[in-house]
């Protein structure tokens, strides 16, 4: 995996989690760096068990076809030049090299990168795998074809600022897809649901549900202002902001509809979250 220039002041520094994130007043003191380095290290604890938990991987072959479906919808069938911002362990990375497509992966934590790197290896694919920040990228303008993600707006520090480096890497014309689940929505539905899933876990399992256990320390959350019950939907907004035109918001009901058959019913109530792609084009 690729590390640019500079960036390892960011991940090459030893990471103190009761230093770092420890207010030196009583208001809120987080540095810009600090948030993020305790974001990259979050990411890279939960990097080697990351694809065991839902909805991360795929759990079944009919869910493997519906998300590649639902790719080519999004992509198309021409040939492109993609930049997959926050790949993770390379979900998307993977599927859409397989589908022929040229991608390059990039991500801010190495421990995700190594198991992105470690599952292109086991299927064959040449993938770039690079260390970056998505919001700082160090890609020149007008680059891509398109520029895609999943899952990832609400570990971004300043989503807007995100939003605007993805566009300006974008050729004229070309599009910017994101797939993003609804997790931090405060719909009734949602709770109530999540309440029964956390019955059923005390009732069956005997474990306290509501003592959270997180891989995200601290307030952190505070500061990553997609987790403050904003409805995901809201993203349309902020791409017409950022420039974009064309932008439509669509679920992904095939998916969902497969992911579902396979989940257990205690995954079912404490996954109910619906996921949605958001889509825009950069004007020509
Ligand atoms: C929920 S995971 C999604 C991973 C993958 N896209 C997927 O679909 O499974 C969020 C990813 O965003 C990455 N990330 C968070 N902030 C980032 C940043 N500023 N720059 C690059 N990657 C970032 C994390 O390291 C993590 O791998």
């Amino acid at each position: 995996m690729e590390r640019p220039d500079g960036f390892l002041k960011l991940i090459g520094r030893e990471i103190k989690s009761s230093g770092l994130y420890q207010s030196t007043n009583s208001g809120d003191a987080y540095m810009d760096n600090d948030v993020k380095e305790i974001v990259l290290e979050s990411w890279n604890k939960w990097s080697s068990d990351y694809d065991s938990y839902y909805p991360h991987t795929i759990k079944s072959a009919k869910e493997d076809l519906e998300w590649k479906n639902t790719l080519k919808k999004l992509v198309g069938n021409k040939v492109q030049n993609i930049l997959d911002v926050g790949t993770g362990t390379g979900f998307l990375a993977i599927d859409l090299t397989e589908m022929g497509h040229k991608v390059k992966g990039i991500d801010l934590s190495e421990g995700m990168l190594k198991e992105a790197e470690r599952k292109a290896k086991d299927r064959n694919l040449e993938i770039q795998f690079v260390i970056g920040d998505v919001e700082e990228l160090d890609e020149p303008d007008n680059s891509y074809d398109i520029v895609i993600n999943r899952f990832i707006l609400w570990t971004m520090q300043y989503p807007e600022k995100a939003i605007r480096e993805w566009t300006r890497v974008l050729k004229p014309g070309g599009r910017l897809i994101v797939i993003d689940g609804m997790w931090f929505d405060k719909k009734l539905s949602y709770q109530v649901e999540k309440f029964l899933g956390n019955l059923l876990i005390l009732f069956t399992e005997f474990k306290n549900p509501w003592k959270k256990t997180t891989y995200f320390e601290g307030n952190l959350k505070e500061r990553l202002p997609f987790t403050k019950n904003k409805n995901a939907c809201t993203v349309n907004l902020i791409f017409k902001k950022c420039g974009l035109k064309d932008v439509k918001v669509t679920e992904l009901v095939e998916v969902e509809k497969e992911e579902k058959k396979v989940m257990s019913l205690k995954e079912l109530l404490l996954n109910p979250y619906r996921k949605i792609v958001i889509e825009g084009v950069k004007p020509e």
